[in-house]
C-alpha cells in the first residue's frame, strides 16, 4: 500500500511521514505536491523545483519507507523537477497529477464547481501524461509510477511504452471498480501478442 500524503508545509508533511513510519502495510509514501502553498513565498511545491527539493530531502530525513513525489503536470519542463526530485533522495516519481481547469455554467453565469476551478482527470488528460511520462524518462534514474486516463490496457501499455515502469489508475475506478485487474490481464495479453517476457519490454527504444 502506497500511501498519498499531503501537507501545508514542510513540517507538515514530515510530521506525516514519521507518524507513518514504520506502521506495518505501508510500503511507499506518495507527496501529492501539486497543490499545497508554503508557509513562505507562495510557491505550491510542485511548481518550484528547489521548494520540491527541500521537502523531498525533509521527508527523507524522516522516514525509512520509499518515497515518492507526485508531480505536477503544469510546468514548462518536467525534467527539471524530475531531476531536483531524484537529487533530493526521492526512491520513485508519480505522474501526474490533475491538470488545473475550469467548468463554466453559461446560463446559470457562474462556475460549475463551488470551488471555481478544480482538477481534470480521466481520459481526456491521458495523451498529456504520455507527453510527460516520455519526457520524464529521459531525466529519470529512478522507476516512474504513471497515471492518467487509463481506463484499459491500451492506455496503461501506452504509459509503460513511454516509459513508465509501473501504471496506476485513478478516475476509471470510480466507474468500473474492476479497471485495475482488467488491465492486467490486458497488459499480459499484450505481451504474449508481442512475444515479450517481461514488462520491461515495453517501453520504446529511443
Ligand atoms: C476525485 C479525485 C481525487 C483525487 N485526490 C487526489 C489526492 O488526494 N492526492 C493526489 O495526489 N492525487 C489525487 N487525485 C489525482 C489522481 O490520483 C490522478 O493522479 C489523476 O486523477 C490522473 O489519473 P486518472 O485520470 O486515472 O484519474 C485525485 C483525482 C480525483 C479525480
Amino acid at each position: 500500500m502506497i500511501v498519498n500524503i499531503w501537507g501545508t508545509s514542510v513540517d507538515e508533511y514530515v510530521e506525516v511521514a514519521k507518524r507513518l513510519d514504520g506502521v506495518k502495510g505501508v510500503s511507499g509514501l506518495e507527496l501529492n505536491v501539486s497543490c499545497p502553498n508554503v508557509k513562505r513565498g507562495g510557491h505550491t511545491f510542485g511548481q518550484n523545483p528547489r521548494t520540491l527539493a527541500r521537502l523531498v530531502a525533509a521527508v527523507r530525513a524522516a522516514t525509512r519507507a520509499p518515497i515518492l513525489p507526485k508531480l505536477a503536470p503544469n510546468v514548462p519542463d518536467i525534467k527539471v523537477f524530475v531531476r531536483a526530485a531524484q537529487e533530493a533522495g526521492a526512491d520513485a516519481i508519480s505522474l501526474i497529477n490533475t491538470i488545473p481547469a475550469m467548468a463554466i455554467d453559461i446560463e446559470r453565469r457562474r462556475p460549475v464547481l463551488a470551488n471555481k476551478s478544480g482538477g481534470l482527470s480521466g481520459l481526456g488528460i491521458h495523451p498529456v501524461a504520455v507527453k510527460l511520462v516520455w519526457d520524464a524518462a529521459e531525466a529519470a534514474t529512478v522507476p516512474l509510477l504513471a497515471m492518467g486516463g487509463v481506463f484499459g490496457p491500451e492506455q496503461a501499455v501506452e504509459l509503460l511504452a513511454a516509459g513508465a515502469t509501473a501504471v496506476a489508475v485513478g478516475t476509471a475506478n470510480f466507474i468500473d471498480p474492476s479497471t485495475a485487474p482488467r488491465v492486467i490481464d490486458g497488459i499480459a495479453a499484450y505481451m504474449e501478442r508481442h512475444g515479450m517476457k517481461r514488462v520491461r519490454d515495453i517501453p520504446l527504444a529511443r
